[in-house]
């Protein structure tokens, strides 16, 4: 059996939803975003280890939901993220017990579907990494700083990525660390691995796996929370 580390980068501030606490401790339902979050995973195979990295003031609030969520044969842990996501997954990497893979999965998204992440598991165990993701469905433009649309690229080859982002562990360790080396700052997991000319495959997933960024994020989710009720 592959054995599995989930990391859950929690330490954004949230300033898009217009709220003072941040997005993952925000209520959905009868739990808090977080939980429904980390109750996904927790039919996994394999799965050992969770680690949530959250603000120094929600540490004490993140060790409560794990000691209530997890059962005694996963290990949480929680420590204080940094200043990007980056930052945050760099400081819960060198928390990383032993394991095969590593799966990166934002405290913002608790629709993931189960299926989907076991799909990630075993393209990330074959390949190196993969991704969730669904193919755009709106044309992509690049644009300058002036805003004058620059290009069109196909559509064909364009996906919005969402999470998890499932490495093989000593590769993620890998890109992280190179990309410290080199200054570089990406706003996914997958952005580092990839400099390293090494295989991510695209994985598809569904829309209900959205990031709950702004307020009505938030009402859609409050929606669907009630549906599976
Ligand atoms: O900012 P963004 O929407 O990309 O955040 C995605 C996830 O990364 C969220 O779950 C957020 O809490 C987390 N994050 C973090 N540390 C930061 C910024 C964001 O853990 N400094």
């Amino acid at each position: 059996m592959t054995t599995k580390v989930l990391i859950i980068p929690a330490a954004g501030a949230g300033s898009r939803m217009q709220k003072d606490t941040p997005k993952p401790f925000l209520q959905l339902g009868n739990q808090t975003i977080l939980e429904q979050t980390i109750r996904r995973f927790l039919p996994l195979d394999g799965l050992q280890q969770v680690l949530v990295a959250t603000s120094g003031s929600f540490v004490q609030k993140t060790e409560n939901i794990l000691k209530k969520v997890l059962p005694s044969e996963i290990k949480g842990g929680c420590l204080v993220g940094g200043k990007t996501r980056q930052e945050s997954i760099y400081n819960a990497l060198q928390e990383v017990f032993a394991a095969d893979l590593v799966i990166v999965h934002d405290a913002v998204r608790p629709f993931v579907k189960l299926q989907h992440v076991q799909h990630c598991c075993s393209a990330a165990r074959q390949y190196g990494g993969a991704v969730l993701g669904v193919p755009a469905k709106d044309t992509i433009k690049r644009i300058n700083d002036q805003q004058e649309i620059k290009e069109t690229p196909s559509r064909k080859y364009l996906w919005q990525t969402q999470t998890p982002q499932v490495f093989q562990r000593d590769l993620l360790v890998r890109a992280y660390k190179q990309a410290l080396e080199d200054d570089f700052v990406g706003t996914d997991d997958s952005s580092l691995v990839e400099r390293l000319e090494e295989t991510v495959k695209m994985v598809e997933g569904d829309r209900s796996n959205f990031k709950i960024t702004y307020p009505l994020d938030l009402e859609v989710a409050e929606l669907l929370i009630k549906k599976d009720k």
